[in-house]
């Protein structure tokens, strides 16, 4: 006889499955026909045998393959050994931490930060440990699961505003005294922006402090991380898996808050720290960001190149300016099928079903880096619109015809 558990996970596995939201790990290896320290050239893996250009990665500038940042990292083992060997608050603090957090501090205008190996336990250990029962919490819809963890967690009493709505969102602050509003700058599945401006000043005039995820902004969206970010942001939490290439993240606000969190936030005391090469790493990735300002302007003009592309084509874009080019399908099992067939063709993006995204609003999450060929762009495009008007997935003048009849 099955045991309980044995059951439980058989039949959960089973109706994911049938829904077409089962996850799986797919193994992917280097591609070595490729000049692997190229970062100009499309990033590319194999997977089963077989070569792929990746759309779906957060690498946005491209650093992961940077040959100085992979000098860096090995400079930072020699010097400091592989690992952190303890949590910060015993032996694991050293100070390439000191250096990384002071750089991002310059970098942002806040006061003190403090490190975590990921941007899900930065999130996590923020809300849990900053929020309590006696708190309110106003967030956007959409921000990521990891605030959604840890402020369940938390015990607070969470609120949530419609997407990027200021009138929802200033409807919840006048309703109820509260602590904090919180929203991403820009959106990991939508690829849209949150209005930090308005919502700073919504957040000041309620006396609610604006905690911001800037995992997807960060050393990419020009705004948030210039020595005014602080003057809108009370919280900021930036990662450097995304466009920095490497792994980490870091919350910056004030020194009373980050105090706070080192005593009492227990992933940090609780966890190895952070590695001093992965440190020394980002910092080095920070320095490389700052030094080469072409590679933002070229992630802008694949961006463009990609947006202009799909209206050619009628490919229906969800009208993101950033990095994160969604295309909603709706249906999981289609959304699979899309992505399936542009595998097919040696094209990789991701696609993204519930409960990532609401029910119904199952997508593509195509990214740009600025590592991309234009020649891989336009393939992608051209493969896109060919497979959605085979599948019979409608396409911008379709769907318009659609909404015109309604
Ligand atoms: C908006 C957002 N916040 C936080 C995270 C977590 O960051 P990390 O990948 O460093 O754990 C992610 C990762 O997907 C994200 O998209």
């Amino acid at each position: 006889m099955s045991s309980l558990l044995e059951t439980k996970i058989a039949a959960r596995q089973h109706a994911l499955r049938e829904q077409g939201l089962l996850r799986q790990r797919k193994l992917l290896s280097v591609d070595h026909t490729l000049n692997t320290n190229a970062s100009t050239s499309s990033p590319r893996f194999v997977f089963e045998g077989r070569a792929y250009v990746n759309f779906s990665s957060n690498d946005y500038l491209g650093l992961s393959r940077v040959p100085e940042l992979a000098e860096a990292l090995h400079l930072g083992a020699q010097t400091y050994g592989v690992g952190s060997g303890a949590s910060p608050l015993v032996t694991g603090y050293s100070d390439a931490h000191l250096a990384l957090e002071r750089e991002l501090c310059d970098l942002t205008g806040h006061e003190a930060a403090l490190l975590f190996c990921s941007g899900f336990s930065a999130n996590t250990a923020l809300m849990k440990t900053l929020f309590d029962q006696h708190d309110i919490v106003v967030a956007d819809k959409l921000v990521h699961a990891s605030i959604i963890d840890g402020l369940q967690d938390s015990g607070a009493q969470l609120k949530r505003f419609l997407h990027n709505s200021l009138e929802s969102a200033e409807r919840l602050l006048a309703r109820d005294q509260t602590s904090a509003l919180i929203t991403e700058s820009v959106f990991s599945m939508d690829g849209d922006c949150a209005p930090i401006a308005q919502l700073s000043a919504l957040c000041r005039q309620h006396h609610a402090w604006l905690v911001v995820d800037d995992a997807h902004g960060f050393a990419v969206l020009d705004g948030y991380h210039n020595a005014e970010a602080a003057k809108l942001i009370d919280v900021q939490v930036v990662t450097f898996g995304k466009a920095l290439g490497c792994q980490g993240a870091a919350v910056l606000g004030s020194q009373a808050l980050i105090d706070f969190l080192v005593s009492n936030a227990r992933e940090y005391i609780y966890s190895t720290a952070l590695s001093p090469a992965n440190a020394a790493l980002a910092l080095a990735a920070t320095h490389y960001s700052t030094a080469h300002p072409e590679l933002q302007q070229k992630l802008l003009e694949n961006i463009a190149l990609f947006k202009q592309l799909c209206r050619e084509a009628n490919v229906p874009l969800l009208g993101s300016d950033t990095a994160i080019q969604p295309l909603i399908i709706g249906d999981a099992l289609q959304t699979l099928q899309v992505a399936e067939e542009l595998r097919a063709a040696g094209i990789w993006v991701g696609a993204i079903r519930p409960p990532t995204v609401p029910v119904g609003s199952a997508r593509l999450r195509i990214t740009l880096t600025a590592a991309h060929a234009a020649e891989d762009i336009a393939k992608c495009v051209a493969q896109l619109a060919q497979v959605l008007s085979r599948i019979g997935v409608p396409l911008v003048t379709e769907r318009q015809a659609a909404d015109d009849h309604r």
